[in-house]
């Protein structure tokens, strides 16, 4: 198969859960959602993690997370929408994997996105999402190996996100 990680990067609410999960499946590939990883990790939801042990550990855990699945199988991975902020995960990322940007337009994840499930957004609400997609759009388009447009859909968003890893890695390609 291939031997390096694909991680999936952007906004909270772009897809890359959905689509990670979907396409890892579909191309029989290991699949880590890096939050549900570190729910495991500390037993409880990623709000109760900010609540009770605060967001810099969070932000430790996802650095250590990284590290630790560099020693994994090659695989599919949902990143959490701050991790590239951090230049180091950049890094870590960069030395294991492709980063694919699965880049929507602000509208669509303002028309949909969970916010209670999201402790950095829940309290200020969509206005803090709009602020945060502004404040990382460059560092997400600028870390980014390749930019996934995830705007016309979920299948469509499969399909390309499927043509990328297959090309990429020299899957065979239909
Ligand atoms: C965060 C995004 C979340 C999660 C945490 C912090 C962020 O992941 O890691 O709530 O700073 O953008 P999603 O991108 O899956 O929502």
């Amino acid at each position: 198969m291939f031997d390096r990680h694909v991680y999936l990067i952007g906004m909270p609410g772009s897809g890359k859960s959905s689509l990670g999960k979907r396409v890892a499946g579909n191309l029989h590939l290991p699949y880590i959602d890096m939050d549900k990883r570190l729910q495991e990790c500390f037993g409880m939801t990623v709000v109760d993690i900010f609540a009770k042990h605060g967001e810099e550990a969070f932000r430790t855990s996802e650095t250590n997370l990284l590290i630790e699945m560099t020693r994994e199988p090659a695989s599919v991975i949902s990143t959490g929408g701050g991790s590239v902020m951090n230049p180091e995960n950049v890094r870590i990322m960069k030395a294991s994997g492709l980063l694919v940007l699965v880049d929507r337009p602000l509208d669509q994840i303002l028309g949909d996105i969970k916010l209670d499930r999201r402790p950095t957004l829940a309290e200020k609400g969509l206005g803090e999402v709009e602020r945060v997609y502004k404040e990382r759009y460059d560092t997400y388009h600028g870390v980014a190996d390749i930019i996934l447009d995830n705007s016309k859909g979920f299948y469509p968003g499969v399909e390309e996100l499927e043509r990328i890893i297959r090309l990429r890695f020299g899957l065979y390609v239909i």
